[in-house]
């Protein structure tokens, strides 16, 4: 059952419509049914190791991905509400603890994930594309969907640097010796620290340049996803696919508006 399955999927290429709740349902049948009756591997590693299963891997992961990256700019944007309200903003997220770790664990274990997975379906097409097409890009595909893994591996790099800059204070040890009063008492000035890694215009500019390639990502991950879950059609596709780089440009501009405001003034 679970062959036919998979079998109907790699010959469809791609998802339709009704094939979520179809999946769905396989994969409710897959892990209930009794032990005894199977021999092999489990259907859920099998699962995991066919193409359907990898790509479902990439999109589940890529949504928590997506919500942190929108969650991030939301708390981000306190910013413009003055001092008290960033530090407060960094000083709740510290004054979760040992919770904050286990959120931390997590994210980096859903990236570490999607990167895994990511690359065995890109070893996969490699070794399932015939030599002919080697050279050559397939036409109609975006510059978004051609360059996924370089703009992906650039948004690591981009990712280490941000937390050796405001996470680790590797860039700016003086960032970890910030201090600011709220509500009477002493809080690390977040704040500050924000205004003062900004206020050097080659940090800017590795900024603006990493979080265009972080959107050069999402244009394209967000259209992908729905199309691997199922989630469009034909008369649906051109809609998500606007919709999809509206998200990912609201990001951009939200935000490269932070640094941006600092290098010129706006927010001192
Ligand atoms: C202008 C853009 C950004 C600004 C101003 C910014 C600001 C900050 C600040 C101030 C912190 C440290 C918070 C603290 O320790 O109190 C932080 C941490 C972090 N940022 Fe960003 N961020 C930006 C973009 C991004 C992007 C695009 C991503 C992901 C793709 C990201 C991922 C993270 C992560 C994972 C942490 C570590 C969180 C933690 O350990 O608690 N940031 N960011």
């Amino acid at each position: 059952m679970t062959d036919v399955f998979f079998a109907k999927k790699f010959t469809a290429g791609c998802l339709t419509e009704h094939s979520l709740a179809e999946l769905m349902r396989t994969f409710t049948v897959m892990i209930s049914a009794p032990s005894q009756s199977r021999s092999g591997p489990h259907p859920i590693f099998l699962w995991l190791l066919s193409s359907i299963g990898k790509k479902t891997i990439v999109a589940l992961t890529g949504i928590v991905l997506l919500a942190f990256v929108a969650g991030h700019l939301a708390g981000n944007f306190t910013i413009y509400l003055g001092r008290d309200w960033l530090n407060w903003y960094a000083a709740h997220l510290q004054s979760l603890g040992p919770m904050l770790w286990i959120i931390r664990l997590f994210l980096l274990g859903v990236l570490v994930t999607h990167i895994f997975f990511t690359m065995l379906l890109w070893h996969e097409n490699q070794a399932a594309r015939p030599k002919k097409y080697i050279a050559s890009d397939p036409v109609g595909t975006s510059v978004f969907a051609r360059t996924m893994r370089l703009s992906g591996l650039v948004v690591l790099a981009f990712i280490i640097f941000h937390l050796a800059h405001f996470t680790v204070h590797l860039i700016n040890p003086q960032f970890s010796h910030m201090e600011a009063m709220l509500d009477g008492h002493q809080v690390h000035d977040c704040y500050g620290m924000v205004v003062l890694g900004f206020s050097s215009l080659p940090v800017v500019i590795i900024y603006v340049v990493g979080l265009f390639l972080l959107t050069c990502h999402l244009s394209h991950g967000i259209g992908s996803l729905f199309q691997t879950l199922g989630l469009t059609n034909r008369r649906l596709h051109k809609m998500i696919e606007l919709a999809t780089r509206v998200i990912a440009w609201i990001l951009y501009f939200g935000y490269i508006s932070i640094p941006l405001s600092i290098i010129t003034g706006i927010v001192k």
